[in-house]
């Protein structure tokens, strides 16, 4: 027997490795995954070791995490409710697959997460797991132990010898995810959403109002619905949404204040930070803007929400999730060129956008004389055609 703990390092998976050795007698491997939360991660192997663990791996995951998860998610435009970018619900589905992909490579029958038995992340895991491998077991010692709260959870790391940090000391600490594409923040005042978030909940944006009071415009370069330069500059895709985080964290880009409705049915208020996806959202849907046919503009706009509540829900693996994909990714083919982004105070605006792909034609839409072929007389059979029911309704109606 053997089993894969999806471990950070921080205090709550600690705690979950001590409680699986002692629970279940048997080896634990832990699996330590590098999506850009900006933490050392040498700490969490010492922390490892001193557990006993044996096997513990720290995998860098940046690439693939903006390559095949995050840049897919983005051609949608997708957006959960309305707002939500989807930063923590897009990584669960990378870090199941490598869950599984260890399990299988050192011969475990089950893997394990820290996730608790009242959030989103429990199912993104299990859905994925099960997808991926049926015959694996998932452990989920949120829902298990007896301990109930944050509270409980300091009084088990004091009573099990474990190094409670100084400042976790004493006071439930937040529940914060972290990755490439946002850091996302919930718990104590924020459970509150009558309450202002206070200030020190912001880790990699400035207050808009403390912003530089200089605008700044950065372009990006795309090439078939993914972006591939900052200011002309080609880059990988992590190193991309590493600049740019770096840019709209210094404009202030990308805050965002919700109230959500999780899965599993309650209500939760976070605060998500995403300042490069918040850029390349609105980058993105500028260069569709000029490559992109109405119709199917239109049609990805329709599914999207669709879209965007199978990632949330954790259906990333799922049948239905990937035959969106495969339509949103086809619409892709032609959405290649340059936007232009103006960064200022908490704002990112496409200012302009060229492409070599381009449908816009201003011949055809100046409201100077036309070479093109257009003849105005085609609007009025148009409009008497479209109208012929809605005259019909009104003479019905006695207007
Ligand atoms: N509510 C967000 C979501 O469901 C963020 C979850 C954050 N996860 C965490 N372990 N703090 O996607
Ligand atoms: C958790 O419950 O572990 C975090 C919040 C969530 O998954 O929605």
């Amino acid at each position: 027997e053997k089993i894969v703990l999806s471990y950070s390092g921080g205090l709550d998976t600690s705690i979950i490795l001590k409680w699986l050795q002692e629970t279940y007698g048997c080896q634990v491997v832990t699996f330590t995954a590098d999506l850009g939360q900006g933490e050392e991660l040498e700490p969490a192997r010492a922390k490892a070791e001193m557990s006993g663990v044996e096997d513990i791996r720290i995998v860098d995951l940046r690439e693939e995490f903006v390559r095949d998860f995050v840049f897919p998610m983005l051609r949608a435009n997708t957006l959960y409710e309305g707002q939500y970018l989807l930063g923590s619900s897009i990584a669960r589905p990378l870090i199941a697959k490598h869950l599984v992909g260890i399990a299988r490579e050192v011969g475990a029958d089950a893997v394990a997460h820290g996730a608790t038995g009242k959030g989103n992340d429990q199912v993104r895991f299990e859905l994925a797991v099960n997808a991926l491998d049926p015959s694996l077991k998932v452990i989920a010692p949120w829902r298990q132990w007896n301990i109930r709260s944050r509270m409980q959870l300091l009084e088990y790391a004091e009573q099990h010898h474990i190094l409670v940090p100084s400042d976790k000391r004493g006071e439930a600490p937040f529940s914060i995810d972290a990755n490439l594409l946002h850091t996302s923040t919930e718990g104590k005042i924020l459970e509150n959403p009558a309450e202002v978030a206070p200030d020190h909940v912001y880790q990699r944006t400035v207050d808009p109002v403390d912003a530089p009071n200089t605008p700044e415009v950065i372009t990006i370069g795309f090439e078939r619905g993914d972006p591939v330069s900052v200011n002309g500059k080609a880059m990988t895709p992590a190193a991309l949404l590493t600049k740019l985080n770096g840019l709209g964290g210094r404009h202030g880009v990308g805050r965002l204040d919700l109230v959500e409705n999780r899965f599993i049915g309650m209500k939760s208020r976070g605060i998500y930070e995403t300042p490069g996806g918040t850029i390349l959202l609105a980058a993105h849907r500028g260069i569709e803007s000029i490559t992109l046919d109405r119709a199917a503009a239109h049609l990805k706009d329709e599914i999207m929400p669709r879209y965007a509540e199978l990632i949330y829900n954790g259906f990333w693996f799922a049948p239905e999730r990937e035959m969106l994909q495969a339509l949103i990714d086809q619409s892709q083919a032609f959405v290649s060129g340059e936007v232009a982004i103006r960064l200022y105070k908490g704002s990112a605006s496409v200012i302009s956008r060229t492409s070599p792909c381009s449908l816009y034609s201003a011949d055809l839409v100046t409201f100077e004389e036309s070479a093109i072929a257009y003849d105005h007389h085609d609007a009025e059979g148009f409009i008497r055609l479209n109208g012929l029911r809605l005259r019909r309704w009104a003479a019905r109606n006695g207007r």
